[in-house]
């Protein structure tokens, strides 16, 4: 190809440099590109500080000096805070692809949209948003409580939308079900922090670590569906 065929190709192309993928094609990349760049690199870090943070805690238990710094614990929950916020947004960003692309556009096109249930599907969006933002800045328990219970819900409200690919009959490999357990589970790590650092008893803490190892294996299996369903669900296309 010499440089007038290029110049005459680019600029017809419904996409630059791609062969069979199209726009909406490259929007739906969106979402597991973030979550390549940054939960995964994320959750190697929070997991890291929180084996950090584990050995300091006993070795101190045990009597013993212990060479770990003691910002491991405040670092784990910083970056487990970028984790809740990252999860929940790639899970967000998911939603909205199918259900924008796969129900709305193509419903419209149809002449089958309904408008109403559009609008409330996304007020419902902004409403999620809206209480997951709420959750961060809350303190008091009962409101940690009450904007945790309306983030998970908005999230399993969207997630039963048409349009989002669930794998309902295949549940134990669903990336869809996978996804919402450790966006929920994140939501639930953040609303007992305080719960985590006050009680005595660490039976919170040992709540936090039990859940989040089994979030460990979903994220492990969340990397491993979503790499399968960027093979299995067809690009849509040019
Ligand atoms: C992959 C996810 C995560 C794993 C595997 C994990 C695991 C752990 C472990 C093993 C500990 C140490 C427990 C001990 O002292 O024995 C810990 C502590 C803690 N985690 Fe996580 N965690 C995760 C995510 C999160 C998230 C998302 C948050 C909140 C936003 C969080 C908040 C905390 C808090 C507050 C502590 C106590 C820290 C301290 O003692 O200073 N964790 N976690
Ligand atoms: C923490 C990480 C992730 C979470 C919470 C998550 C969550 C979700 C959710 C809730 C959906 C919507 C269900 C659907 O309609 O299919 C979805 C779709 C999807 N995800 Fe993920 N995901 C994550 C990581 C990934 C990764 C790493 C990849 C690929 C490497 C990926 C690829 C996909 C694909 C291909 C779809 C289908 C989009 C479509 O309908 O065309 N995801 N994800």
């Amino acid at each position: 190809m010499n440089i007038f065929d290029i110049l005459l190709v680019v600029p017809t192309q419904y996409t630059l440099a791609f062969t069979n993928l199209g726009t909406k094609d490259l929007v739906s990349l969106i979402h597991p590109a973030i979550a390549v760049i940054l939960v995964f690199p994320i959750i190697g870090i929070v997991s890291n500080f929180a084996w950090q943070t584990r050995q300091r805690r006993l070795a101190i238990k045990d009597g013993k000096k212990s060479k770990i710094p003691s910002v491991v614990g405040r670092e784990h929950v910083k970056l487990g805070r970028w984790l809740t916020g990252s999860v929940v947004g790639v899970n967000l960003i998911g939603l909205a692809y199918s259900i924008v692309y796969k129900n709305f556009i193509i419903n419209f096109k149809r002449d089958s949209l309904d408008t109403n249930q559009a609008i409330i599907i996304t007020l419902i969006f902004i409403a999620t948003i809206a209480s997951f933002i709420m959750l961060f800045r809350a303190q008091p328990k009962l409101w940690r409580g009450i904007f945790a219970t309306l983030s998970g819900m908005g999230l399993i409200i969207l997630g039963a939308q048409e349009g989002v690919w669930r794998l309902s009959d295949q549940w134990y490999w669903s990336h869809y079900y996978y996804g919402m357990g450790v966006s929920l589970l994140m939501i639930f790590s953040l609303a007992i922090i305080e719960d985590i650092y006050k009680d005595r008893s660490n039976r919170w803490r040992n709540v936090h670590i039990m859940l989040n190892c089994f979030a460990l294996l979903l994220f492990i299996g969340q990397g491993i569906t979503g790499a399968r369903d960027l093979l299995e669900i067809s690009p849509i296309g040019k």
